[in-house]
Parts: C-alpha cells; sequence; structure tokens
C-alpha cells in the first residue's frame, strides 16, 4: 500500500525555536491519523507546512506521489488537502450554506463575471454545488441550520461547520486541529462518531492533532507523537500508550524504562 502522505525530515525554525525538527512519517489511504504531543510541540506548525502556509526548510512532502514541499496553499488545496483551522476562522454574519458555498469556490468554474450576469451555465453550476453542499450537510447534521447565521450556532456547531467548510472542498486529506477542544464529553463523542462516518462514507483520510486523549485512543488507526518538533513515537494506539518516551513527554519528565 503506497501512503497517501509522506513526509520527510520536515523542519521549521521561527529564530532559535526549532517548531520541527526532522519529522518524518506517512500517512496511509483511508485511515484517521493523530498527531498528538505537550503544547507547543510544533503539531499547528506540522499542518501549517502540509497545507502550504509555511515553508519547511528542508525535507521533503509528498502527497498522493507528487512532491508538495514548495507548493503554494491554494494549489495544494486544489490537489485535495483540506483544511479546519483551530481557531473557528468563519464568518459568523454569513449562513452555514453560504459559508459552505465559499467552500467549494476552488471547485467552480464559472468565473465572476458569469455567476454576476447569472447566465444559464453558472445558475446550472451553482444548483449542483447547492445539491452537494447540502449532501455534506447532512453528513455533520447541520441541515437543519442551513439558512442560519453561523453566529447563531452553538460552539459545538460552529466547529463542526468548520469541518463541514473543509469537506465542501471534497479533500482527499483532511486536516484537523483540535475539532473537540472545548466540547464536553457528550460532543466530543458525537464529533468522533461523525468523524468515522465521514471517513466511511466520504472517503476521506484524516490527519487529526488533538489532545483529546479518550477520543485519540478510540478513533485513531495510528499515531505520531511530537516533542519540541521531533517525531518521538509512531505507533497503534496502544503501543503509544505504554510507551515510556511518550509517558515521559507529557509527565514533563525523560523516559524511564518503567510500565504502569
Ligand atoms: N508564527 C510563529 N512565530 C514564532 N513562533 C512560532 C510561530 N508558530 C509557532 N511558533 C512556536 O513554534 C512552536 C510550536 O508551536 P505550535 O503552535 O506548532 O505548537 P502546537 O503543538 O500546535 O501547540 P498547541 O498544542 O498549544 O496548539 C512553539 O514553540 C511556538 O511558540
Ligand atoms: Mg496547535
Amino acid at each position: 500500500m503506497s501512503a497517501l502522505l509522506e513526509l520527510e525530515g520536515v523542519e521549521v525554525r521561527f529564530g532559535a525555536v526549532k517548531a520541527l525538527d526532522g519529522v518524518t512519517f506517512s500517512v496511509q489511504p483511508g485511515t484517521i491519523h493523530s498527531v498528538i504531543g505537550p503544547n507547543g510541540a510544533g503539531k499547528s506548525t506540522l499542518l501549517n507546512v502540509l497545507s502550504g502556509v509555511y515553508r519547511t526548510k528542508a525535507g521533503r512532502v509528498e502527497f498522493e506521489g507528487k512532491d508538495i514541499t514548495r507548493m503554494r496553499a491554494d494549489r495544494i488545496t486544489r490537489l485535495g488537502v483540506g483544511r479546519a483551522f483551530q481557531n473557528i476562522a468563519l464568518s459568523g454574519d454569513q449562513t452555514v450554506q453560504e459559508n459552505l458555498m465559499l467552500g467549494r469556490h476552488a471547485l467552480m468554474k464559472s468565473g465572476f463575471v458569469a455567476n454576476g450576469l447569472r447566465l444559464p451555465s453558472a445558475v446550472r453550476e451553482e444548483r449542483v454545488h447547492l445539491e452537494r453542499v447540502h449532501e455534506i450537510a447532512d453528513f455533520l447534521d447541520l441541515e437543519p441550520f442551513l439558512e442560519s447565521p453561523v453566529g447563531e450556532l452553538s460552539y459545538g456547531g460552529q466547529k463542526r461547520v468548520e469541518i463541514a467548510r473543509a469537506l465542501a472542498m471534497e479533500p482527499k486529506l483532511l486536516l484537523l486541529d483540535e475539532p473537540v477542544a472545548g466540547m464536553n464529553a457528550n460532543e466530543k463523542r458525537y464529533v468522533s462518531s461523525l468523524l468515522k462516518v465521514v471517513l466511511e462514507s466520504l472517503d476521506v483520510t484524516i490527519l487529526l492533532v488533538e489532545h483529546d486523549m479518550e477520543m485519540v485512543m478510540s478513533i485513531s488507526d495510528q499515531i505520531t507523537v511530537l516533542d519540541f518538533g521531533r517525531s518521538i513515537a509512531d505507533g497503534v494506539p496502544k503501543d503509544i500508550q505504554e510507551d515510556p518516551a511518550v509517558i515521559g513527554a507529557y509527565l514533563g519528565t525523560p523516559a524511564t524504562k518503567e510500565t504502569p
């Protein structure tokens, strides 16, 4: 099986801080692959590299065998890497539907002028996109809120819109940065189940950055652990839970050989 995403020796520095330091791992298609690690470990920086916001100083990133290391963010999006942000970046005054349609702009053929003139081709195209937006909203239980301004939804609802907007770009790989941060236990379980539906029904591979260990351990196929910009472990949830280096990183102490 060839990997959907491969990182090799990825490095990002901010002044003296090595936010990423030789990060190497790969993501298999059809999996939920989580990246975990203490605060400041480099997780968000990693997603920024993958989506083309930051450039790696060294190393290489391949998506579907294509070198995307120095590709611009919009091209990476068009290749099929969609992203939801750690802090909600939606237009609160606009409706859920409008926000999801914004997510589809990169896919639309009709230009600004054709749309503005309401040419038949543009109207037809918009209808097809609207149908798809309804389908995606349905997967995330957002259909009843399509006409509501995003700002009127609950916090959990808004986080779901953020995921839906990333999915509206029809990504093959969905990057999620702390999708359940600030949610209660019930909402977390609910979002976990929605992510599994997304994985299975929409054929999307998920790269998940998340602090909630219960969620990470229950839904991940594979986990990569970062600490101070370095990848210190890579494996299935059970192995990660028992890895002394991982336990040490979270406790802020050097790894010991003891296991609980
Ligand atoms: N734009 C930036 N300018 C300067 N330093 C930065 C920038 N972005 C991140 N850093 C630094 O890089 C390191 C990694 O940060 P990053 O945000 O990737 O961590 P993280 O793992 O996402 O943390 P958290 O779990 O708190 O979200 C930190 O030391 C951070 O202060
Ligand atoms: Mg972060």
